[in-house]
């Protein structure tokens, strides 16, 4: 199989990342934060190294990581922790669904109001335009820092700037950009950070996140066992447990700590160079395709290694399981879970073909899909 479905997982793995966090699951057993005992304890110090690995990591050294599933779950635990009866929430059009339905969630039952700012032609979103939505109620700013669909990187620096006049918490959903693009959270004044193991940052699925300013007022949004003050029946308000209700995936956490690790190594960063190249070449490749469209297209630090194009006479899902089925090229096919991007974007219900290249991609794999394309246009 030709992978080119990065942007969903990432694939293949780093192997020799997921075997060190296997054997440290091994070695340490015991449940971080449940036992007084001395492996309980350093089960706990390991997780809290890796806390604070993921937040230098994102630019945010002395920030609170709180571990969860993945984006959707730091997101819903975000939104709903953030936005305040009453009140007003700004996002935008790009939106995945993992923002796009809690915040609807809100809006339908009345507990909050809210704006979705457009996308120009150009794939971004305009500071300007967040400016103009936000109103004297509005209590969160929470838009994708990298579109999933377009591979564009949003200019959240001066979003970050307005935010911070205003004194409006800034949530950036980084599911796309963490471990392909570098992360500044301080720098540009967000509040906090909704990250997902499993995709750029090649670790395990089932592990993912949150970055937070530790000042933040997140309510809980779910309730339970913590390991702390277990006598009360009120949730426990520290952080990171006021945002952890129940056992932690430590083989995730363990994994997605020694991803970090090899994520800042020579080799990973010398293969991110490869793969901005690729993605050069595959633009290219479509460009000199007659009966391609591409979304936006854009190569280069402001964009993601993606390409959402269409192929003249092929509705995207028939397309993709052709690639599938004949040329053993596996690419996403259809909607990619942001509906009103999709909608903006001209796509109706039949979305578009997604191309998303991984570390671990090769001229060879890229020629094979720009090959593929040229046959199934020429109707070969
Ligand atoms: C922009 C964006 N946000 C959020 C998510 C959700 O990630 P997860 O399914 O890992 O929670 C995705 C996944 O496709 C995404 O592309």
């Amino acid at each position: 199989m030709i992978y080119l479905d990065n942007a969903a997982t990432s694939f293949p793995k780093p192997e020799a990342c997921f075997r060190r966090g296997l054997e440290d699951y091994l070695a340490l057993g015991a449940s971080p934060g449940r036992g007084g005992y001395d492996a309980a304890a350093r089960s706990q110090a390991r997780v809290r190294e890796v806390r604070e690995r993921v937040a230098d990591f994102f630019g945010a050294s002395g920030c609170v990581t709180c571990f969860g599933h993945n984006a959707t779950d730091a997101l819903n635990t975000l939104v709903l922790g953030l936005a305040r009866p009453g009140s007003h929430v700004v996002s935008t059009r790009l939106e995945h669904n993992s923002v796009l339905r809690p915040l609807h969630h809100l809006r339908q039952t009345g507990a909050c109001e809210l704006d979705l700012v457009p996308f120009g032609p150009d794939g971004l979103v305009g500071s300007e335009m967040v400016a103009q939505a936000l109103r004297p109620h509005t209590c969160l700013v929470v838009m994708t820092h990298a579109s999933n669909v377009l591979g564009t990187v949003q200019p959240v620096e001066a979003v970050g700037r307005l935010c911070r006049e205003r004194g409006i918490p800034l949530v950036l959903d980084i599911s796309q950009s963490a471990g392909v693009v570098p992360i500044r959270m301080r720098d540009w004044g967000a509040s906090a950070l909704a990250f997902t193991g499993h995709k750029g940052l090649l670790g395990p699925t089932g592990v993912g996140g949150l970055v937070m300013e530790p000042g933040l007022e997140v309510l809980p949004s779910r309730f339970g066992g913590t390991g702390l003050d277990s006598l009360s029946l009120t949730h426990n308000l520290d952080l990171p447990e006021r945002l952890e209700a129940g056992t932690l995936n430590l083989l995730g956490i363990l994994t997605l700590g020694h991803c970090l690790d090899y994520l800042q190594g020579p080799l990973a960063l010398e293969l991110a160079q490869k793969e901005m190249e690729l993605h050069g070449r595959l633009l290219e490749g479509l460009a000199a395709l007659p009966g391609v469209t591409v979304d936006c297209p854009g190569s280069g630090p402001g964009r993601l290694p993606l390409v959402s194009c269409n192929l003249e006479g092929w509705d995207p899902s028939e397309a993709g399981m052709v690639l599938d089925g004949d040329y053993s090229i596996a690419v996403r096919a259809g909607l990619h879970c942001a509906p009103l991007a999709h909608q903006d974007l001209g796509h109706g219900a039949k979305g578009s073909l997604r191309v998303s290249l991984g570390r671990y991609n090769t001229q060879a794999h890229v020629d094979a899909f720009l090959r593929a394309a040229g046959a199934m246009l020429r109707g070969q």
